[in-house]
C-alpha cells in the first residue's frame, strides 16, 4: 500500500516509516517539521535504502493536503502529526485543540473526497484518565487533566462517528503507552528540544552529563517501590504494531492498546539503564509531579488476539537502544 504518514519525520513516525518500508509498503511523509528535522527523512532512507516522498506541509492546511492526495495515489493514512507536550497544552490550549483536532478533520475530509478508507490514528493511554490499571479498551473514558488528552479523546470520537456514518471507512485507533528506545542502528530516536519532559530522554541526558541529575517524581505512590509505574514499550515494537494494524484493518472503528502489558517503576527503569549500559545515573527523589497517576499499564491482549501483534523487546533493549542513539546524536551534533 502507498501510505501517507503525517508526522513521519517525528519520533514514532520515523520508526514506523522504517517498519512500513521494510514490510514492503511505500511511504509519503507530510510533516511541517515543527518538532523534527528533515534529517530524519534522510536517515529513514539510509536505514531502508528505499525511496521516500516528503512534503513539508502543515496538515491543518486542507488545500495542501488535497494536493498530496491528488498527486500520490494514497491507499491509507497513518496520522501521527500532532503536538504532544502535556504541560504546554495547559499553557496554549487553543494551539493544541486547533492543531490536533483540525488536522484529524482535514485528513478525514481528504479521505472522503479521494475515496481512501484506511486510517490509523495515534492516540494515547492518557485518554483513560485515572481509571485503575490495567487499562482495557472497553473502559469508559474519564476526563483527562489536560487539553492534550482531550484532543486525543475528541479525535477518537470524530473518527468513530465517521466510521459509524460511512460503512466503507476503516479506522484503527491505537492507544500508545510509554514509547522509549530507538532504532538499533542508532540513527533515529527521540531528540526533544530543550529540557526533556519525559523520563527516558532525561535519563539518557543525565547519563551523558548534559543534565546533572534525574529528579524522580514521588516515592509514596502505592506501587512496589513508591515510584510511578509505566508500561514502557520499545518504539520499534510500537512501529511494528502500526504495520499489524494496517494489515488487519476492518470496517468500522477499532481501538487497540499498544503496550507490553507490564509495568516498570521509574526506579526499576533507572536500575535497568545502569545495568544495560554500565553507567551510573545520578538521581534524587523529589515531590510528586502534579497530574501524574501512580500506575499506567495496558491490557494488551486485544492487539495480540486481533492483530497478531505483541511487543518483543524488553526493558534492557529499550535502555540499550536509547543510550546508543543519545551517544550517536551527540557525535552528530559535535561534527556539525
Ligand atoms: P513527535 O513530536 O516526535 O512527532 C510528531 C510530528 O508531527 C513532528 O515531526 C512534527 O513536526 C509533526 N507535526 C506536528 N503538527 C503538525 C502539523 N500540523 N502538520 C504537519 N506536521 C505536524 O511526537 P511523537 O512522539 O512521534 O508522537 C507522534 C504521535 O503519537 C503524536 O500524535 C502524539 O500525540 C502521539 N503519542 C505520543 C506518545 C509519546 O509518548 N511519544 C504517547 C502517546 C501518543
Ligand atoms: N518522571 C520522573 N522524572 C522525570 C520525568 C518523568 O520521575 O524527569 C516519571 C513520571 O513522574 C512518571 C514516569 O516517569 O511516573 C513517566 O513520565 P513521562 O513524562 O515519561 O510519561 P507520562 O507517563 O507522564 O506520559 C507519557 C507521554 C504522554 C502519554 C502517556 C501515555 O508523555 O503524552 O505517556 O501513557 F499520553
Amino acid at each position: 500500500m502507498n501510505i501517507l504518514v503525517t508526522g513521519g519525520a517525528g519520533y514514532i513516525g520515523s520508526h514506523t516509516c522504517v517498519a512500513l518500508l521494510e514490510a514492503g509498503h511505500s511511504v509519503v511523509i507530510a510533516d511541517n517539521l515543527c518538532n523534527s528535522k528533515r534529517e530524519s527523512v534522510e536517515k529513514i532512507i539510509d536505514i531502508t535504502k528505499k525511496e521516500v516522498t516528503f512534503f513539508e506541509v502543515d496538515v491543518t492546511d486542507q488545500e495542501a493536503v488535497d494536493v498530496i492526495f491528488n498527486h500520490n495515489n494514497i491507499d491509507g493514512v497513518i496520522h501521527f502529526a500532532g503536538m504532544k507536550a502535556v504541560g504546554e497544552s495547559v499553557e496554549i490550549p487553543l494551539t493544541y485543540y486547533y492543531n490536533n483536532i483540525v488536522s484529524t478533520m482535514v485528513l478525514a475530509k481528504a479521505c472522503q473526497k479521494y475515496g481512501v478508507n484506511s486510517f490509523v490514528f495515534s492516540s494515547s493511554a492518557t485518554v483513560y484518565g485515572d481509571n485503575a490499571a490495567p487499562f482495557v479498551e472497553t473502559m469508559n473514558l474519564l476526563p483527562t487533566t489536560n487539553p492534550y488528552g482531550e484532543t486525543k479523546a475528541m479525535s477518537e470520537r470524530i473518527l468513530s462517528d465517521i466510521a459509524k456514518a460511512d460503512s466503507e471507512f476503516s479506522v484503527s485507533i491505537l492507544r500508545y503507552f510509554n514509547p522509549v528506545g530507538a532504532h538499533e542502528s542508532g540513527l533515529i530516536g527521540e531528540a526533544p528540544n530543550g529540557i526533556p519532559n519525559n523520563l527516558m530522554p532525561y535519563v539518557t541526558q543525565v547519563a551523558k552529563g548534559t543534565l546533572n541529575k534525574l529528579r524522580v517524581f514521588g516515592s509514596d505512590y502505592p506501587t512496589l517501590d513508591g515510584s510511578g509505574v509505566r508500561d514502557f514499550i520499545h518504539v520499534v515494537d510500537l512501529a511494528e504494531g502500526h504495520v499489524a494494524a494496517l494489515d488487519n484493518l476492518k470496517k468500522g472503528a477499532h481501538i487497540y492498546n499498544l503496550g507490553t502489558g507490564q509495568g516498570t517503576s521509574v526506579l526499576e527503569l533507572v536500575k535497568a539503564f545502569e545495568e544495560a549500559n554500565g553507567i551510573e545515573v545520578h538521581y534524587e527523589i523529589v515531590e510528586r509531579r502534579p497530574g501524574d497517576i501512580a500506575s499506567c499499564y495496558a491490557d494488551a491482549s486485544k492487539a495480540e488476539r486481533e492483530l497478531g501483534w505483541t511487543a518483543k523487546r524488553d526493558i534492557f533493549a529499550m535502555c540499550r537502544d536509547a543510550w546508543k542513539f543519545e551517544k550517536n546524536y551527540k557525535d552528530l551534533v559535535e561534527i556539525k
